[in-house]
């Protein structure tokens, strides 16, 4: 099976970047952020306490995560639930962050992850998919920009999905995240010794596409 690693921080245009990369190469495309964020979304419907070690490892029992392919998109099920719609909201990205830096839930998600790469050719973005789920992969990236650019991308896509955005908690919220996954003890945001940095600040989404597209092909 093959593998393309995708990591990078929040607002990269990894997942529209990847998705597009997975259609082109006739992939799945495995957006394990949506995991952590069902996690999330369940500690936070539980009145649960997102930075609690406890509070999370009382709950992780009581979860069942699945990920299911419809026509080539991804969908998180949260205990036989479709929860997609309801996790991409900057209170789950929060909580995403929160609850993934906790092992246990690494742990429990982590096979899952490898067991899709094990059965299925790949383009999956994440945090540590090159680092840590997929050392092996025949090709990794790390994605990234700078972080005003990061921020503009995520109000766009939050106002087109009619959610109220200001700029400036966009970019805290970005900042914020980006330095708790990049400073967490385990698996942190890092760039794997052997990825290939690609850098789409100032891009058009399409530009970074036929970037990223051309950077992989020649690395397949
Ligand atoms: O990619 P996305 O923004 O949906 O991820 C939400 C959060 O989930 C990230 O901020 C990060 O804390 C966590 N995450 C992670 N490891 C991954 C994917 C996401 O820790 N492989």
């Amino acid at each position: 099976m093959i593998a393309v690693a995708i990591d990078g921080p929040a607002g990269a245009g990894k997942s529209t970047i990847a998705r597009a990369l997975a259609k082109r190469l006739g992939y799945i495309y495995v957006d394990t952020g949506a995991l952590y964020r069902a996690v999330g979304y369940f500690a936070i419907k539980n009145g649960a306490d997102t930075t609690s070690e406890s509070d999370i490892l009382r709950l992780l029992p009581k979860i069942d995560v699945a990920l299911r392919f419809v026509n080539g998109e991804q969908r998180v099920f949260l205990n036989g639930e479709d929860v997609s719609d309801y996790i991409r909201t900057p209170e789950m990205s929060m909580a995403a962050s929160n609850v993934s830096a906790l092992p246990a839930v690494r742990d429990f998600l982590f096979s899952l992850q490898q067991n899709l790469a094990k059965s299925n050719h790949v383009v999956m973005d994440g945090r540590d998919i090159g680092t840590v789920v997929l050392p092996d992969a025949q090709v990794k990236i790390f994605l990234t920009a700078a972080a005003e650019d990061r921020a503009g991308r995520r109000q766009h896509e939050l106002q087109r999905k009619g959610l109220d955005a200001d700029y400036n908690e966009v970019l805290k919220d970005v900042v914020q995240r980006d330095y708790n996954d990049s400073h967490r003890a385990i698996a942190p945001l890092k760039q794997a010794d052997d990825a290939i940095l690609v850098d789409t600040t100032g891009n058009t989404k399409q530009q970074s596409i036929d970037q990223l597209i051309s950077v992989v092909e020649d690395a397949l």
